[in-house]
Parts: structure tokens; sequence; C-alpha cells
């Protein structure tokens, strides 16, 4: 082999090796530039392990955290049910979720009790229970969210109340009620209870509810992740 061709073939292969390591790179970048955080226009930055189903590639985050843009809300399904995400707290694997029927409902009814099972959620402490009872006969002799456009005439009432167990004993809304469904509440120590009694039935299902999520155990990747994609 003369010096030539020596060198005309080496080159050549270090061309190849350099042009793949370049590729590789690209489309490494490429991938972290499709998995950058967005947002729906309204509401948080949507980042790793959560990612935006209609926009962004299912590698950009985790399979139960898909999320969808709808009206510019960002919204996650759990257990066929929408959820609006108020906010996300990335640090401490938590978020803000309110049942998207406060929203877009002029009567807002959630007809079953919110279920997690087989998500990779939970609902986290800081919380109350409101219950929302649905067409009962009488109502009790106790101050209640009332639910005017699900209730019928002076017939059958739906009204709702914190803490269900705090209802007088001379209620026993099981044979009174059709229905009951819990929807949590996200509650801060300290609530300003006069203000909670001032808000109407569908400004308390817009505060929404705290949930944690288990993360997929890899921390390093994570890492990793997060200074990618800076
Ligand atoms: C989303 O991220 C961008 C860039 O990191 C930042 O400028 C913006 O303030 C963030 N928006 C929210 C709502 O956190
Ligand atoms: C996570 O942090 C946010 C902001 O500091 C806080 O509001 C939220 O309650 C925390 N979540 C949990 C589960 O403690
Ligand atoms: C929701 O949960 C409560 C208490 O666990 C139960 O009494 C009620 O029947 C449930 N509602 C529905 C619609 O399943
Ligand atoms: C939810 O909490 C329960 C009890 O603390 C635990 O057994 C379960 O594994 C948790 N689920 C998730 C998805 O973190
Ligand atoms: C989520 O919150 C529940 C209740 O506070 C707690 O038992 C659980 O350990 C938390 N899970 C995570 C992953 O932080
Ligand atoms: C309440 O009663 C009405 C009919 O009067 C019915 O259409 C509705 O489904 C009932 N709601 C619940 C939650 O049971
Ligand atoms: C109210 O009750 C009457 C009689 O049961 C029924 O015909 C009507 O559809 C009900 N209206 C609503 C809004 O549930
Ligand atoms: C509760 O909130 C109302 C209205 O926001 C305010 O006027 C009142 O001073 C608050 N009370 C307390 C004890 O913080
Ligand atoms: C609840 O209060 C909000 C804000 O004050 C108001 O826009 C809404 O119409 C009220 N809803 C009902 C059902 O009274
Ligand atoms: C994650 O994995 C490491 C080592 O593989 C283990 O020490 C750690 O306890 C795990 N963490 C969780 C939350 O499972």
């Amino acid at each position: 082999m003369d010096t030539q061709n020596f060198f005309t073939s080496h080159i050549c292969i270090l061309f190849i090796i350099f042009t793949n390591l370049a590729n590789r790179a690209l489309s490494v970048n490429q991938k972290f530039q499709d998995c950058a955080p967005h947002d729906c226009g309204n509401g948080p930055n949507i980042s790793y392990p959560f990612w935006i189903l209609d926009e962004q590639e299912s590698f950009c985050g985790y399979p139960r955290f898909g999320i969808t843009c709808n009206e510019q809300n960002p919204v996650l399904k759990i257990s066929n049910d929408e959820y609006i995400i108020k906010d996300i707290f990335y640090s401490n694997h938590s978020l803000l979720v309110a049942n998207a029927a406060a929203y877009w409902d002029a009567c807002p009814t959630p007809l079953h009790n919110v279920s997690l099972d087989r998500t990779p959620f939970n609902l986290s402490l800081y919380r109350s229970d409101f219950s929302i009872f649905y067409n009962c006969t009488s109502l009790p002799q106790y101050p209640t969210y009332g639910l005017d456009c699900a209730s019928n005439g002076t017939t059958l009432h739906s009204l709702a109340v914190f803490h269900e167990k705090a209802l007088d004993v001379n209620y026993p809304w099981e044979k009174r009620c059709q229905s009951l469904v819990d929807v949590p509440v996200h509650m801060l120590f300290g609530v300003n209870l006069t203000s909670l009694s001032q808000m109407n039935y569908t400004e308390i299902l817009k505060m929404g509810f705290l949930l944690n999520w288990t993360a997929p155990n890899c921390s390093s990747c994570e890492k990793w992740w997060t200074l990618w994609i800076r």
C-alpha cells in the first residue's frame, strides 16, 4: 500500500466515524429539542416525566404521564376522568389538579370517587373530603353548599359538605339520598374558613387537590436529562 492510498483510506474511515458520531450527537440533540419543556398556553411547563401526547414523542416521558392540551389547558386523564393541571412541583414530585368539569360544565357533577388504582399517582396529605350528595329527599339541618343545578324543585336536592361525618346524626343520608361522591380538596393549614364558606360549590371544586407521583427509580438519568435540556 503506498502512502497516498494509506492516507486516503484512513481519512475516509476517520471521516465515516466522525460523521457517524456527529449524526448521533445531532439526533440526540434533536431528541432533547423535541423534549424541551413546553406549555399548553396556560398552566405550568410540561417536562419529564410528563410529556405532551400530540406534540412530543413518547420517549420524552413515561407512559401514564402523557398530557393533552385542551383549549390551552394541560389535561391529565386519570381513570377516564379529565383533570386540569393547575401546577406541577417537580422538586417534590407533586401536582395540583382539578376536575375539568368544574371549568367546562355549567353544572359539574362528578359521578364517581377519584380512583387512583393502577396509576402512578397517590393522594397527598393536606386535603379535606368534600362530599357531594345527589338527589336527596330532604335537606340536613346543617349549612351546606347547594347544587341548585342538580336539584329538582322541592323534591330532589343535591348538596355538598366538608367532612360528611360531621353531618347531623339525624340525617341518615343513606336513606335520603341516591348517591354520595367524595372529592378531595386541597387544604392548607390555617385556611380561611370565612372565605371558604363564602365560596360556591364550583369554586370549591376548582381549588383542586394535590397528587404525588412515584418516579421511576432513576434519579441519575433524571439529572442527566435535565442537564441536557438546559
Ligand atoms: C417555563 O420555562 C421557561 C424556560 O425555562 C421559563 O422562562 C418560564 O418562566 C416557565 N414558565 C412557567 C409557567 O414556569
Ligand atoms: C411541593 O412543593 C410545593 C411548593 O413548595 C408545595 O406547595 C406542595 O405542598 C409540596 N407538595 C407536597 C406533597 O408536599
Ligand atoms: C364513594 O366513596 C364513599 C365512601 O368511601 C362511598 O360511601 C360511596 O358510595 C362512593 N360513591 C360511589 C359513587 O361509588
Ligand atoms: C400509594 O400509597 C400507598 C400507601 O401509602 C402505597 O401502598 C402505594 O404503593 C402508593 N402508590 C403509588 C403509586 O405510589
Ligand atoms: C405521597 O403521599 C403519601 C401520603 O402523604 C405518602 O404516604 C407517600 O409516601 C407519598 N409518595 C411519594 C412518592 O412521595
Ligand atoms: C338524580 O335524579 C335525576 C332524575 O330526577 C336523574 O336524572 C339523575 O341521574 C340523578 N342523579 C344521580 C347522581 O343519581
Ligand atoms: C324533575 O322530576 C320530574 C318528576 O320526577 C321529572 O319529570 C323531571 O325530569 C325532573 N327534572 C330534572 C331536571 O331532573
Ligand atoms: C378571610 O378572607 C376574607 C376575604 O378574602 C378577608 O376579608 C378576611 O379578613 C380573612 N380572614 C382572616 C381571618 O384571615
Ligand atoms: C360561583 O361563583 C362564581 C364567582 O363568584 C360565579 O361566577 C359563578 O356563577 C358561581 N356559580 C354558581 C353556581 O353560583
Ligand atoms: C432506587 O434504587 C437504588 C439502587 O438501585 C436503591 O438503593 C433505592 O432505594 C431505590 N429507591 C427507591 C425509591 O426505590
